[in-house]
């Protein structure tokens, strides 16, 4: 076209949408080998795509034709007809609503600037009548708005098969990483490779092993106001990761902070939490805590639609030991698949110096037919029969204990050669009984404190025999102080 060449204006137009051409296409094809990893479908559909901008890129340049700026207009329109479809809606093949990303965000911002570029070039260059004749409208046989349904059919057929095959792959296996992820704590960090994308960038510094997490409290981000108020800050994630709940056993959990149970958060009486909550699953969740607190911070009412945040904001009290999980219906799923955690809030002196943990009883039923196959405390099944905890003789030990196991109405906590000092709930100093044995009830939680006078290994179990059996069982190793 020499009637174009010479139009400089016309150029820049060209220029900037080659550029804008190749920019989304860079973009496309950074992404295509996480996308590759998740399926080679999603792999395949954004190189497809990179390709398709690329050579829209380059033929603006060389052969800068109607033909070929139609031809980019149908791929770029069926690329973010695609991204809209499955922001806005979800697909009947797709598990919910893909999320609102940032970068997918700016790449369909760098879009929509080459498609208006296009746009202007074919109205621009139709306009100029006394233009010689280009190709595209002497070829009668070849139309442009052929070229656009060419390049609209092409993106659209790939993307749907794309995503179509992509889903059958993740529904069958489930949302999440492919990683272990929970048991070794190296490989907790290092994930990546989740379906919305949103896990890849949130994958939660906090995920540890059941050592760790055994004496793990998060204390939030403290901040004190001028009339000494202390406001802590605590950030949860909730989103979709496989658990490794036994040998060789994975679990499609949905998770808080990429771990089942959830974080211990931790408070001291009137102190004032704000528990900063996004959903980056595909499917509704809240955070629901045991305690007192506005109605609106309760987390039953207000639910959490996937990639929406809320903050839960208010005074901790009263002092003792609580649960929170999420409350979205049915709550037997929203629980069972992991959504829970302990929170402690501490009375205003604290309560004496000693060995503290969290033992978060719980239930895996990983064949979904609503009975429990595995019973664990923080996790994993057996997880401290094959690596004890260490204690010495003599030393004050304070378990926080919570009952989150589904299915089964109670739960217990037996120790082995001792008793123990039981505070029910801890909402009280003085304690209720001395005994061996606790049974707790769904979202039942107790404070138990013991010391050790002889050494040796102890087992500590549910006295419910089928769950230590099926993994509820642990032992504490005490040493000569
Ligand atoms: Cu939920
Ligand atoms: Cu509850």
């Amino acid at each position: 076209m020499p009637g174009a060449e010479r139009n400089t204006a016309l150029y820049r137009w060209r220029l900037a949408a080659s550029v804008l051409a190749f920019t989304s296409a860079f973009i496309h094809l950074a992404l295509a080998p996480a996308h590759w990893k998740e399926s080679a479908a999603f792999g395949l559909l954004f190189a497809g795509a990179a390709g398709a901008l690329i050579a829209c890129g380059v033929a603006l340049i060389i052969v800068p034709t109607r033909r070929w700026y139609m031809f980019g207009l149908g791929t770029v329109a069926g690329s973010i007809a695609v991204y809209a479809v499955t922001r806005v809606v979800a697909p009947p093949f797709a598990q919910g609503r893909e999320p609102l990303e940032p970068l997918g965000l700016l790449t369909k911002a760098v879009e929509l600037g080459l498609l208006i570029s296009l746009a202007y070039l074919v109205r621009a260059e139709g306009s100029q009548a006394t233009a010689p004749v280009t190709p595209a409208a002497a070829d009668p046989a070849f139309t442009r708005r052929q070229f656009f349904r060419t390049g609209l059919t092409a993106g659209l057929g790939l993307a749907g098969a794309g995503m179509i095959l992509g889903r059958q792959r993740l529904g069958h296996a489930g949302p999440g990483p492919q990683l272990p992820g929970y048991r070794p704590s190296a490989l907790a960090g290092l994930s990546h490779g989740h379906a919305t994308g949103v896990a890849v960038a949130r994958q939660h510094p906090d995920a540890m092993d059941p050592m760790t997490f055994l004496r793990h409290f998060d204390y939030g981000k403290v901040t004190r106001g001028v009339r000494g108020q202390t406001t802590r800050e605590y950030r949860l994630v909730a989103y979709p990761k496989e658990v490794e709940v036994a040998q060789g056993v994975v679990f499609p959990a949905w998770t808080f902070n990429g771990m089942v149970p959830g974080p211990t958060l931790r408070a001291t009486e009137g102190d004032r939490m704000r528990i900063v909550f996004h959903n980056g699953d595909k499917h509704p969740h809240t955070i629901h805590l045991h305690g007192i607190h506005p109605a609106n911070m309760d987390g039953v009412f207000e639910q959490i639609p996937p990639n929406g945040s809320y903050t839960y904001d208010f005074i901790a009290e009263p002092f003792g030991l609580f649960v929170y999980h999420c409350h979205t219906m049915p709550v037997t799923k929203h629980i069972m698949k992991g959504l829970y955690g302990t929170f402690i809030v501490d009375p205003p002196g604290g309560r004496p110096p000693a060995r503290e943990m969290v033992m978060v009883m719980n239930g895996f039923d990983p064949d979904f037919d609503e009975e429990n196959e595995f019973y664990t405390v923080n996790g994993i099944t057996n997880y401290y029969l094959e690596h004890p905890i260490k204690i010495k003789v003599g030393e004050l030990v304070r378990i926080y204990l919570t009952n989150m196991t589904e299915f089964d109405f109670i739960n217990s906590f037996h120790l082995h050669g001792n008793m123990f000092k039981l505070y029910r709930t801890g909402t009280r100093l003085d304690l209720y009984e001395i005994t061996d044995t606790v049974i707790l009830g769904q979202g039942e939680r107790a404070i138990l404190e013991f010391r050790y006078k002889y050494p040796g290994n102890y087992l500590f179990h549910a006295h419910v025999n089928e769950f230590a059996e099926r993994g509820w069982t642990g032992t504490f190793e005490v040493a000569r102080a």
